[in-house]
């Protein structure tokens, strides 16, 4: 395990279909985009990208099962901010170290948080969001992707900022969760917008504030946090790609180009695009633009959890 490929094989990489690891269920935002770019890099790469999905423990489940994975490129994973970042302090016991046990690809995208609420929630506006949940915080609930994800991160902080601390409902992804937002059974989620602008636009939902400092591309009626009055809540999460430690440069490398070409590929950036996706820097999608970036998120995100004073298991 992890002596990687000779030359040879790394020139013939890849010599059968590639799984993709995502640590959520199905249809939620990590998996959404994974399923627009993989089937661009299978193209570039002559092979299929095969995706599997391995939720559990907030995505620490699916990343653990890629660093026992043979390091030969066979096998690649998405993660992001939660996984590649807040997992660090999150989780005492964490298998693995996500800035020395992994290959890094490049980064995909970044996606703002938006604070979304089930339609019958009787508020309309941000202000009357806040009021509500200080008025109700005994019964209100606030869906998540599990401990250590994005959607319970950044909620934390949004439920800090509010000064509230209401029961939180942990699901496998934000795919299951949107979908009990829609049928009304829990009453608000902080989501990506690749998950939320669909449901937005067919007014299943409603969504009170895009947590970034412009207005999204995707979602152009939906005010910043700033504008709504809560300035200091600004969130924008990540996807990265990632390969386990000791993959061969050559195959990382090879892995890098195809997807570069499949965030270079028309369709691709429409479809990102819709969704409200932004793509990385240049420097952000190389492999060492991205471990720099790890690196720098985790500084970022360890301190924020510690003074949430959270901690998880797995
Ligand atoms: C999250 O961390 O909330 C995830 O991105 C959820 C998901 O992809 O389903």
């Amino acid at each position: 395990l992890a002596t990687g490929l000779s030359p040879a094989a790394a020139q013939t990489f890849p010599s059968r279909p590639i799984t993709m690891i995502i640590p959520f269920a199905a249809g939620g935002p990590t998996d959404v985009v994974a399923r627009i770019v993989s089937e661009a890099m299978g193209k570039s790469l002559g092979q299929a990208v095969v995706i599997e999905n391995v939720a559990g423990a907030g995505g620490t489940t699916g990343s653990t099962r890629l660093t026992q994975a043979a390091a030969d490129g066979h096998t690649i994973m998405i993660g992001h901010t939660g996984t590649h970042a807040a997992s660090v302090a999150l989780y005492p016991n964490l298998r693995y170290n996500p800035a020395t046990d992994f290959a890094p690809i490049g980064l995909v995208n970044t996606n703002a948080i938006l604070i979304t609420a089930k339609k019958a929630l009787p508020a309309n506006t941000l202000s009357e969001f806040v009021a509500w949940v200080k008025a109700n915080e005994r019964t209100a609930n606030n869906a998540h992707a599990g401990i250590g994800s994005v959607s319970h991160t950044t909620c934390l902080l949004l439920n800090s900022i509010m000064g509230v601390n209401p029961q939180t409902v942990p699901y496998r992804g934000t795919g299951p969760a949107m979908n009990d937002l829609v049928a009304g059974q829990v009453d608000y989620l902080c989501d990506q917008v690749v998950n939320v602008a669909p449901q937005v636009r067919a007014g299943t939902i409603k969504a009170f504030a895009v947590a970034q400092m412009t207005r999204n591309q995707a979602l152009p009626d939906v005010p910043t946090t700033t504008e709504a009055g809560l300035p200091g809540y600004q969130v924008v999460v990540w996807n990265a790609m990632l390969a386990p430690k000791g993959t061969p440069a050559p195959v990382v490398a090879r892995l890098n180009e195809a997807l570069k070409a499949a965030l270079a590929d028309a369709n691709v950036r429409a479809r990102l695009a819709e969704l409200g996706a932004d793509l990385p820097t240049d420097v952000q999608a190389t492999p060492a633009g991205l471990q720099a970036f790890i690196e720098s998120e985790i500084a970022k995100w360890t301190p924020v959890i510690k003074a949430a004073g959270v901690t998880a298991s797995n």
